[in-house]
């Protein structure tokens, strides 16, 4: 399947934000611990999603899914293993090793080995979890891990890793006494994760600050959350509409949350206004160049958002300077928009983008969830006719991406 984009019309109108990718995974997750009833709403359609209900059933729980909520009840877990091809579907399914452990005390898990981003290393995941007193074997890409005896303690994390972080907090649920993550990610869907996890009983303290704190013991509450919007969804149609133009509201999301992509697009000359919980860009004139971008953990530039906003960047006047701290290999979308007339200049981290007048449809593949998303955001910006295949890797992150951008003024089509 591929996305056909008839470019150069600006985006107007309104888009409702989904719940976040990032957020109901682990929480999908989470709902192994209680032995409960867990009613999430506000779940997106996405391919990510399907995956973590298929592990979970694989596990024994039993899910529903009503449009946009999934029901979990995790009364019954009769595993602990999740196979191999069930990994496959998802790079984040790693994130089920701290429940499975807090649930089983014991989890056999495959390597999800690299992804389209290099390498995807978890040493910093099983270190934490074999300090919580997790005895791990891991051979020819099976992690077999037991549990009898977790104990809660200090866990310094040498960076503050998202999915590290949550699966800590996850596998900390089960141990004795206290876990302190020192260095924690700060990002807002461990604050998410946290909300949810204290409705199933746990005693978890100061998400969204470095330094969280688990006490470990009863979580055994039935619970209902609702997933938090998705920030990088919201980031990309606010991209979308500085490279495209136009006058396009985001209703439902979280505009704290992408502070600093607000920041950037601003600094181009975007008119862009907050009220609540909706965010509204102007986008009148052609985006000027704008500030040195560097990918950082949250609250910083999020990795997430740096291929679109390097499509909107590709249109802009003057050159913007891009530095990818947070993965080594995620430039993979610049060989596509060159395909455009992008001009853009790699040299292993640092990205520098001249911004050119007009780019041209072209015919591309996405490489990745984001890279593919900057494709979509470079052929709205376009003259001509786009196509862009592997479009799996755009399902996996966004939620009927056509409709959406269709239904602001967008010429998109799935074939
Ligand atoms: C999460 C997000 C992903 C986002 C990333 C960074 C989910 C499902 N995915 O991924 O969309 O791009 O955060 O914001 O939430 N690292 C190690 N050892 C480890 C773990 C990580 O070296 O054990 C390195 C990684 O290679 C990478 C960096 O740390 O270079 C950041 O990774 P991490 O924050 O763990 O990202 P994820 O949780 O995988």
């Amino acid at each position: 399947m591929r996305l056909k984009i008839q470019g150069g019309r600006p985006l107007e109108g309104v888009i409702r934000a989904n719940g976040a990718k990032n957020s109901v995974l682990p929480i999908l997750a989470a709902t192994l611990i209680n032995g409960g009833i867990n009613i999430l709403h506000n779940c997106p359609d996405l391919r990510d999603v399907t995956s973590a209900i298929n592990i979970l059933e694989h596990l024994g729980c039993k899910v529903t899914r009503e449009g946009k909520d999934v029901i979990v009840d995790s009364t019954v877990v009769t595993r602990w293993d999740v196979p191999d091809e069930l990994m496959r579907e998802m790079r984040s399914s790693v994130i089920f090793l701290g429940p499975i452990i807090a649930r089983c005390g014991r989890a056999l898990l495959h390597t999800p080995g690299g992804c389209e981003l290099g390498p995807r290393p978890i040493d910093l995941h099983l270190d934490a979890l074999s300090k919580l007193g997790a005895v791990i074997e891991n051979e020819g890409g099976a992690i077999s891990c037991h549990a009898e005896d977790m104990r809660g303690r200090d866990i310094i994390l040498a960076f503050p890793s998202v999915g590290a972080t949550e699966n800590i907090m996850l596998a900390a649920t089960a141990c004795r006494g206290a876990t302190r993550i020192i260095n924690a990610a700060r990002e807002p869907e461990i604050e998410d994760l946290q909300q949810f996890l204290r409705k199933t009983g746990a005693a978890v303290y100061g998400a969204g600050s470095g330094e969280i704190t688990i006490m470990g013991g009863r979580t055994s509450f039935d619970t209902e959350h609702r997933v938090m919007p998705d920030r990088i969804e919201t980031a990309t149609y606010l991209c979308a509409a500085a490279a495209a133009g136009g006058d396009l509201t985001v209703k439902e999301c979280e505009p704290e949350h992408i502070g600093t992509v607000i920041e950037k697009l601003s600094d181009g000359g975007a008119d862009i206004s907050v009220s609540g919980r909706t965010v509204r860009i102007k986008a009148r004139q052609r985006l000027r160049a704008m500030p040195f971008v560097r990918t950082m953990p949250y609250p910083g530039f999020p990795t997430d958002s740096q291929a679109q906003l390097m499509a909107a960047a590709c249109v802009a006047d003057g050159a913007t300077v891009f530095h990818e701290s947070i993965f080594e290999n995620r430039y993979r979308h610049v060989s596509e928009l060159e395909r455009m007339g992008a001009k853009i200049k790699v040299s292993g981290r640092v990205a520098v983008v001249e911004g050119v007048s007009r780019l041209h449809g072209a015919g591309m593949m996405a490489t990745d969830l984001r890279g593919g998303a900057a494709m979509v955001i470079a052929a709205l910006a376009a003259e001509g006719e786009s196509t862009i295949g592997e479009i799996h890797h755009i399902d996996r992150g966004y939620e009927k991406i056509e409709d959406a951008l269709t239904s602001v003024g967008a010429m998109v089509t799935r074939e």
